[in-house]
């Protein structure tokens, strides 16, 4: 039988855009089209096999060889700094990993900084990369509502289009690093599987280029 490229895709719109880069490498399969709940499709005849996973999972199964390869947002890789070869920037799903507060927060660089975030790994680094004490309240999603209620003085979040913050009056006041969809590979496949996994990388390579 010949040799499957399993691939980790996110759900979701990211994971759509990226399923029409594989078909458009050569990697079609039509089952992944259909409506369904099915988390696993593949078509031998291209030699891929595609796992639906949910995004912040991809590395997961990258790093532990479920997956040869996958596309995941460069905010895991920082927030998990998993053990892959980071591929390929496919410039798309930007956005950046933000510090933000409200507009009345003043900021005394004597006292502990409460920082609330999903992302407590990047947190902490930056800070300490500052020199500056904090207090991480980890949350799993709806972050921006901590600084409104009181639970922390700022957030560290992802910012797209800047409207969630918007709504909620708060602010951007640091950039912490831009943040985009990276292809990534299982170290052990990118030996073993080299010829499919190039495929891919090359040919991304060139949709990117084009865009
Ligand atoms: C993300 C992020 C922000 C929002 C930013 O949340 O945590 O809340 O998107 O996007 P914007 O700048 O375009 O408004 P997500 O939708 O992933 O949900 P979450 O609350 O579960 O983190």
């Amino acid at each position: 039988m010949a040799e499957m490229l399993n691939v980790a895709l996110p759900k979701g719109r990211l994971g759509d855009k990226v399923y029409k880069m594989f078909a458009l490498a050569g990697f079609e399969c039509p089952e992944m089209l259909e409506d369904s709940r099915k988390l696993v499709f593949e078509n031998p005849e291209k030699q891929v096999r595609f796992f639906s996973v949910k995004p912040s999972d991809v590395a997961v199964y990258v790093e532990r060889g479920a997956a040869d390869i996958g596309v995941c947002g460069k905010d895991i890789l920082l927030e998990y700094e998993p053990d892959v070869y980071e591929l390929l920037d496919l410039k798309t799903g930007k956005c950046r990993m933000a510090v933000a507060t409200r507009a009345l927060f003043r900021d005394d660089p004597a006292s502990t900084l409460v920082v609330a975030t999903k992302f407590s790994h990047i947190a902490a680094r930056y800070y300490a990369s500052l020199g500056r004490d904090i207090d991480i309240v980890h949350l799993n999603g709806s972050i921006e509502l901590a600084p409104i209620l009181g639970l922390s003085d700022v957030i560290v979040d992802i910012v797209e289009t800047g409207t969630t913050l918007r709504e909620n009056d708060l602010h951007e006041i640091e950039t912490i690093a831009p943040i985009s969809a990276r292809l990534i590979a299982n170290k052990a496949s990118y030996a073993f599987k080299k010829d499919l996994i190039l495929r891919v990388q090359e040919a991304f390579r060139e949709q990117v280029a084009e865009k």
